[in-house]
């Protein structure tokens, strides 16, 4: 049984005061917070066992690189893949560093295109403008409609700056002979639109078989049950401090004959076969991508996350935050309907918890500010999107992103102090 009361208590931080009001955090889309078993297991590993892996033969090293091997272990069962599939990065951003610059290289040339799309976050994009620019290639970009959906048709546009030609469209007319990726996000971290995955890879792989998709689950990981052994996708990157783990620590997961085809990103120690003076052969997966030190107590603080997330079990995680998210954009609409505020993004249905949103007439760091000093955490600005946020006419959004330890109370709580925010300006 989901009992949001007793998560809770599993989050110490939930219990500070803020402006000497009760924390309300609603910037888990930013990052999580972490609860005291995943606190816990960083802290016990530096105190018991911190030694660096794969190097020694002693005890405690032998420990550590169990303990990372436990992990990878358990991230793969998480997401349906197999141990050696998941590489350790630093965050989804590096993740999806390494496709462009590994798998980029090597099979992105003149007169090829990447499609992305308008929702994505500027780590699934820019890596992608930057390989494109280099090599010649077009950067396709999928729409969106009014309410943040990705358009299935659409006119062309096309606009082309500093050496990039960049084509907007839709998903029918935007896929032919020459896309080698497609790169989407699972999920919107601005406008919450869930985006119909197993629908867009059938469609894609249907007309374009050989054609590889990466996806951002970076804001899905976190929320709902992933099995990429069913979705037909060929790489997944998500970051483990949006799901309760630690900063310093992300996953690349690619398919076994994909990633061995790559060659490593970064050099050094531990990703090595054979070195001589003149050269050297690389180590087998995953291990070939993992050159240098990891953030060893980062991947144990992961493991320890995804154990707490399958404990609780993400089916419930996901429909207790599709029951905030349904209430609080009711409560919200309510405050549209007055002319309070003006909300973007789809419907409850196609909508993980996130609600962006602008009080009338009050900038978006204004209005940020003031739920502050109500001890209220919410984010203002352009989320790392500026492309999307900036076609809804604005230059910046409050947004409140919700996660398996918020109440409807804070909801409400929040209501009612936006309600205070045209006070300050009246
Ligand atoms: C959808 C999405 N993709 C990628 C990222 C990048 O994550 P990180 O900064 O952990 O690399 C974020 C972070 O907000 C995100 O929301």
């Amino acid at each position: 049984m989901f009992d949001v009361n007793k998560i809770r208590e599993d989050f110490p931080i939930l219990k500070r005061k803020v402006h000497g009001h009760n924390l309300v955090y609603f910037d888990s889309g930013a990052t999580s917070q972490k609860p005291e078993a995943v606190i816990e297991a960083i802290n016990k590993y530096y105190r018991e066992t911190n030694a660096n892996i794969h190097r020694g033969v002693y005890e405690m090293s032998v420990e550590s690189t169990r303990l990372v091997d436990e992990t990878r272990t358990n991230v793969a069962e998480f997401i349906g893949a197999r141990s050696e599939e998941i590489i350790f990065t630093r965050n989804a951003t590096e993740s999806i560093n390494l496709v462009a610059y590994s798998w980029g290289e090597e099979n992105v040339h003149e007169g090829d295109a990447v499609v992305i799309t308008k929702l994505e976050h500027h780590s699934n994009m820019i890596p992608w403008q930057e390989l494109c620019r280099k090599k010649g290639a077009q950067l396709r970009v999928v729409d969106v409609n009014e309410k943040g959906q990705l358009e299935k048709t659409k006119k062309i546009e096309t606009v082309e700056e500093n050496g990039l030609k960049v084509v907007i469209g839709g998903w029918s007319n935007l896929l032919d002979k020459k896309v080698k990726l497609v790169a989407f996000t699972g999920q919107s971290n601005v406008l919450g639109t869930e985006t119909p995955v197993e629908e867009i890879v059938k469609m894609v792989k249907r007309k374009l078989p050989a054609v590889l998709i990466l996806v951002d689950g970076a804001q899905m990981v976190p929320h709902m049950k992933v099995d990429v052994s069913k979705l037909g996708i060929d790489f997944l990157v998500f970051s483990g401090h949006k799901m309760l783990g630690p900063t310093g620590v992300g996953v690349l997961w690619g398919k076994k004959e994909i990633l061995s085809g790559m060659k490593p990103f970064l050099f050094g120690g531990d990703m090595i076969g054979e070195v001589k003076l003149t050269g050297a052969t690389w180590a087998e997966l995953p291990a070939k991508f993992e050159a240098g030190t990891p953030d060893i107590a980062g991947i144990v603080g992961l493991g320890a996350a995804v154990k707490y997330l399958k404990s609780v079990g993400m089916e419930n995680i996901h429909s207790h935050e599709k029951e905030i998210l349904k209430y609080a954009l009711e409560k919200m609409r309510g405050l549209e309907k007055e002319g309070l505020v003006i909300l973007y993004g789809p419907e409850a249905e196609t909508r993980g918890g996130a609600i962006p949103f602008n009080v009338v007439g009050v900038h978006a760091h204004d209005t940020a500010q003031i739920l502050d000093s109500f001890g209220i955490a919410v984010r203002s600005g352009q989320h790392c999107a500026a492309p999307l946020v900036t076609s809804f006419g604005v230059t910046a959004m409050v947004r409140a992103t919700f996660y398996l330890y918020n109440t409807k109370e804070e909801i409400d709580y929040m209501i009612d102090k936006i309600r205070e925010v045209p006070k300050v300006f009246a």
